[in-house]
């Protein structure tokens, strides 16, 4: 096992939920830490940014639209396999297809709006906290 960091994203809908507290509880019980945090509402150009890889695909103006409807918690969590761990949490993409007891089985509604983001692979996850988070905000506890 290595330790990793992984990008997290509390998405507009969970925000408007009230759910962050609940979210983060989730992470902590399984073990990642929060080492670096912020709220923000993202501009169009941060969220056509942070998805260009998606800028091609059919709902990448719905994405946008919906990832600037309000504010976002965004996170970097810590870890034994965080990238993996964090992924697991979150449950699929699609909701209705997340298993049962994952944050997007019991937070979110649609795949369109499934209240969170969490980096794919170790490489995405160095970009993406790279794009919020300058190394000397990253209170690392690996020590
Ligand atoms: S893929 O096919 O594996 O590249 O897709 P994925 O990386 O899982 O999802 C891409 C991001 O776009 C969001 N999104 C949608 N995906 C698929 N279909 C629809 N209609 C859609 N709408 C939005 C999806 O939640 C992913 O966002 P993040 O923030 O990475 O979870």
């Amino acid at each position: 096992m290595a330790t990793e960091r992984t990008l997290s994203i509390i998405k507009p809908d969970a925000v408007a939920k009230n759910v962050i507290g609940e979210i983060y509880s989730r992470f902590e019980k399984a073990g990642l830490r929060i080492v670096a945090a912020r709220m923000i509402h993202l501009s169009q150009e941060q969220a056509e940014g942070f998805y260009a890889e998606h800028k091609e695909r059919p709902f990448f103006g719905d994405l946008v639209s919906f990832m600037t409807s309000g504010p976002v918690m965004i996170q970097v969590l810590e870890g034994e396999d965080a990238v993996i761990k964090n992924r697991d949490l979150m449950g699929a993409t699609n909701p209705a297809q997340a298993d049962a007891g994952t944050i997007r089985a019991d937070f979110a509604q649609s795949i369109d709006e499934n209240a969170v983001h969490g980096s794919d692979s170790v490489e995405s996850a160095a970009r993406e906290v790279a794009f919020f988070f300058t190394e000397d905000q990253l209170c690392s506890r690996t020590r």
